[in-house]
């Protein structure tokens, strides 16, 4: 994948910045009202019964949020969180590793937990149901399997792809999360709360131009504040105003609906190349040199929210408003 500013997808070395700029709170936690209301109640009710929360699966598109609210949770909860990832857990000896270093109550948190092997999937579902593992020791007429007893846990898995989730894996989740793109104003409210921590000045205006350019997402509303202050920094007076954010956002190549040269390739070549489609995701994926899980799980989602692409039974078009935003006239079809 190209290095995009407003890529959902996070990058190594920003993740302990971010870590330090997240919400602990569900209070704290701006936006997904409707997710925080409920496990507002879930872990209050959890906690009344002395229990551990039920496993929950987080589900949306990238930088949602889906980390921080595992560590909200932990958090509310009075419990530490251990992270992994699916594409982490190799072998069977590796989630029994994880698992029997847990402490009683802990949130275990499985990002990308779509990408967990089947293998492993299978040895997830007594931890998950009874809190014991099922191994098996030796090899051909030795082997015995052995049951051990786990603290109990509380799962937190996320994923981008809920339908590629195996059916018994998502039944055995008892909270399911639909994480939801943050509208203008709850996404200027996190550029200010991340402004205020940064000890930078910032124009309400400001921050509404850094939201709004966004794409509904915290994790670039956060990146790309961070570089419009770098050019407060050295081209301004230090203040994000709403001139100095349009302008660096332009230097930056995301334009006013946040949309970057790789959104405007793909939208492109399907009008140039395909008469504006219907066109199949592979065939668009070849054209422009893009992996087509990569268009699927990152740039696609947000363009068909904003009404850009529509998926037909033939494959993706771009609408009327992707036209009118690039001043192109329609082709006579
Ligand atoms: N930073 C990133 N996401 C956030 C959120 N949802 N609320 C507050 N701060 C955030």
């Amino acid at each position: 994948m190209e290095d995009r500013v407003v890529s959902g997808e996070s990058i190594k070395y920003e993740e302990t910045f971010e870590q330090s700029l997240r919400p602990q709170t569900l209070s704290q936690y701006i936006g997904q009202e409707k997710v925080k209301s409920n496990l507002a109640i879930f872990i209050e009710a959890a906690k009344q019964r002395n229990e551990t929360l039920d496993h929950v699966l987080l589900y949306g598109p990238p930088g949602l949020g889906k980390t921080t609210l595992a560590a909200v949770i932990a958090n509310e909860m009075g419990v530490n969180v251990r992270t992994t990832s699916g594409p982490a857990i190799e072998r069977p000896g590796d989630l029994a590793a994880i698992l029997t270093a847990l402490e009683p109550g802990d949130v275990l948190f499985i990002d990308e937990i779509h990408r967990l092997p089947r293998s492993i999937e299978e040895i997830l579902y007594p931890a998950m149901e009874d809190f014991c593992l099922d191994i098996v020791i030796g090899k051909g007429p030795s082997a015995r399997s052995v049951r051990l007893d786990l603290p109990p846990f509380t799962l937190v898995g996320a994923t981008t792809r809920a339908g590629a989730i195996s059916a018994p894996l998502r039944d055995r989740f008892g909270v399911l999360c639909r994480l939801e793109y943050y509208n203008e104003e709850q996404l200027t409210d996190i550029v200010i709360r991340t402004a205020e921590i940064l000890n930078t000045d910032i124009e309400k205006i400001g921050a509404i131009e850094i939201a709004r350019r966004s794409r509904g997402t915290p994790r670039i509303a956060n990146r790309l504040l961070r570089r419009v202050r770098d050019f407060a920094q050295v081209t301004g007076n230090g203040v994000i105003t709403q001139e100095l954010a349009d302008h660096s956002l332009e230097l930056l190549q995301v334009d006013r609906l946040g949309l970057d040269h790789i959104d405007h390739k793909l939208l492109k070549g399907i009008i140039e190349k395909f008469r504006g489609g219907p066109v199949g995701l592979e065939t668009i994926a070849a054209s422009i040199g893009e992996e087509s899980e990569t268009i699927e799980d990152v740039y696609e989602p947000y363009l068909l929210q904003i009404g850009f692409l529509q998926r037909t039974p033939r494959g993706r078009m771009v609408t009327n408003l992707v036209y009118e935003h690039f001043h192109m006239e329609y082709p006579n079809k």
